[in-house]
C-alpha cells in the first residue's frame, strides 16, 4: 500500500490530507500510516513463512506506544535493548513471553526487571553477561534463557555507524570465543542455553552479506543443537533495507527471505527475527513549515522549524531523506534545507534538489517512521514534537507535543 501520495496536488497520509493535520497539531510533527505498517509486517511473515519465524520488532526503531500496540495486535513479539523499552511494550499490552533482549550494557536492575516478567530470552554479548544473569536469576530462584550473540565477521556494506557485524564493532563474540563463553554458560547454575543470536547491521540493501553471514553462523547453530538439549532458537536479528532515495532498490522481504530460508529450514530451529527499519521506516514523515528562504554567500538555505533533534539522522549518518511539497509543486530551488538548531550540522538535506518553498510552507520529510522520534531529543531546549497516527480515513494524536514546564520537569534548585 502507497503510505503517503498526492491527491489533487496535495500529500495525503493514507486517506486524510496532511496540511490538515499539520494545521490541527501544529509543525513540527510526526506522522504515521497504521496500514503501511501492518501491511509490511504481513509481507514479511508471508516472505519467511516456510519456516514460520516469531517476529520480534524492535522497538528502537519507533517506540510509540501506538506503533507497538498495532505490532502486538499482530501477534509480533518485541526486541528490547533496555528496561525503558520493556516497559513500553508492557504498558502496550505485548506479550513478555515474545521478548527478546538484547544490548552490551544491561544493569542488574534491568535484568531482574525481565526475569520477573519472564521474557523468551536473552540475547548475551558476552561471558561476565551471563555471569550476571545467573547471578540475578539464581537470587529469584529462576533460570535465564540465553542466546550468544556471535559476531560472524561479515561486511554488511552499509554505513559504519550501523554496522554490527564486522571483526571491528563491539557487538557479539567472535566465533571461537563464543563456543567458550556457550561452554562457561552451561557451567552456570541458573542459565537454560536455548540458542545462537546475530544482527549484522542496519539498512542492509542485499541478500548477500546476510547470506554470508548465515552460511558460517548455520555451522556453529547445528554444533550447538547437538551440544545443548534446550538449544531451539535461531535469531537472526533486523536489518533489512528500505528505499530512502528514488533510485534505489529496498531489499525486497522475499528477496532476504529466499537467501536465508533454505539454510533456516535444513537447520529446524526456531527462527526469531528482529525486524525495525523495514516495518515503520517507509510509514512516518515528519512535517515542518518553513521559517525562512535565505541567501548567503553561494548558498541558499530553507530554514525549517525542525532540526537536528527532531530528526537526527542526516546530521549523524549523513542520511539521505526525501523532501517533499505538502502542495505539490514542480519548481526547484538548490540549496540545503536547516533546522534552528545552534550548529552547522543541523541540517535536513544538504546541497540538495529542494521544492521551491516559501515562508509558511509546509514540507513533508519522508521515510521518518524509523529512528526518527526515538532519536529526537530536547537539545537547545526544544520540547519533543507530536505524533499523529492515520489509518485511512481516520487519524489520532498518539503523543501530544511537549511543552516548556516538560522541558524542567524533574529540575531542582541547587539551594546552599
Ligand atoms: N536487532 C538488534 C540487535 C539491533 O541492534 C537492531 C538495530 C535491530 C534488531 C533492528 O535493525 P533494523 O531492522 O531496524 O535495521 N539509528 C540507526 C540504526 C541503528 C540500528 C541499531 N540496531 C539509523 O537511524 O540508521
Amino acid at each position: 500500500m502507497k503510505a503517503f501520495g498526492y491527491q489533487g496536488g496535495e500529500l495525503f497520509a493514507e486517506g486524510v490530507s496532511v496540511r490538515e493535520l499539520a494545521e490541527r497539531y501544529g509543525t513540527p510533527l510526526y506522522i504515521y500510516s497504521r496500514g503501511h505498517f501492518i501491511s509490511r509486517y504481513r509481507a514479511l511473515a508471508e516472505a519467511m513463512k516456510a519456516v514460520k519465524p516469531l517476529l520480534c520488532y524492535s522497538v528502537k526503531a519507533n517506540s510509540n506506544g501506538a506503533v507497538l500496540r498495532t505490532f502486538a495486535e499482530q501477534g509480533s513479539g518485541f526486541d528490547i535493548v533496555s528496561g525503558g523499552e520493556l516497559y513500553r511494550v508492557r504498558q502496550a499490552g505485548g506479550d513478555p513471553a515474545r521478548v527478546v533482549y538484547a544490548g552490551v550494557g544491561k544493569s542488574m536492575p534491568e535484568i531482574e526487571y525481565a526475569l520477573r516478567e519472564g521474557i523468551l530470552f536473552f540475547t548475551v554479548e558476552s561471558e561476565p553477561e551471563a555471569a550476571m544473569i545467573s547471578q540475578v536469576a539464581q537470587r529469584l530462584g529462576v533460570k535465564g534463557r540465553v542466546a550468544f550473540r556471535v559476531n560472524p565477521g561479515v561486511d554488511p556494506r552499509t554505513h559504519t555507524y550501523i554496522s554490527t557485524g564486522k571483526k571491528e564493532n563491539k557487538f557479539g563474540l567472535d566465533l571461537e570465543r563464543v563456543r567458550h563463553a556457550y561452554a562457561a554458560a552451561a557451567k552456570m547454575p541458573n542459565l537454560e542455553i536455548v540458542g545462537l543470536h546475530m544482527h549484522i547491521g542496519s539498512q542492509i540493501l542485499s541478500a548477500e552479506p546476510f547470506a554470508e553471514a548465515m552460511k558460517v553462523v548455520a555451522e556453529l547453530a547445528a554444533e550447538l543443537k547437538a551440544l545443548y538439549p534446550g538449544f531451539r532458537y535461531m535469531d537472526i536479528g533486523g536489518g533489512i533495507g528500505i528505499q530512502y532515495k528514488p533510485d534505489q532498490d529496498a531489499l525486497d522481504p522475499k528477496t532476504y527471505a529466499s537467501a536465508l530460508t533454505p539454510w533456516l529450514q535444513k537447520l529446524g530451529l526456531e527462527v526469531v527475527m528482529e525486524p525495525g527499519r523495514g516495518l515503520v521506516g517507509n510509514g512516518g514523515i515528519l512535517v515542518c513549515r518553513v521559517v525562512a528562504v535565505k541567501d548567503s554567500y553561494f548558498k541558499k538555505f530553507v530554514v525549517i522549524d525542525a532540526g537536528m533533534n527532531d530528526l537526527i539522522r542526516p546530521a549523524l549518518y549523513q542520511a539521505h531523506h526525501e523532501i517533499q511539497a505538502v502542495r505539490e509543486t514542480d519548481a526547484r530551488v538548490f540549496g540545503d534545507l536547516v533546522g534552528p538548531i545552534c550548529e552547522s550540522g543541523d541540517f535536513l538535506a544538504a546541497d540538495r534538489e529542494l521544492p521551491a518553498a516559501q515562508a509558511g510552507d509546509l514540507l513533508a520529510v519522508m521515510s521518518a517512521g524509523a529512528y526518527g522520534f526515538s532519536m529526537s531529543s530536547t537539545y537547545n531546549s526544544r520540547p519533543r514534537v507530536a505524533e499523529v497516527m492515520v489509518e485511512g480515513t481516520r487519524q489520532a494524536l498518539v503523543r501530544e507535543r511537549e511543552a516548556w514546564p516538560d522541558l524542567v520537569r524533574g529540575e531542582r534548585a541547587f539551594s546552599s
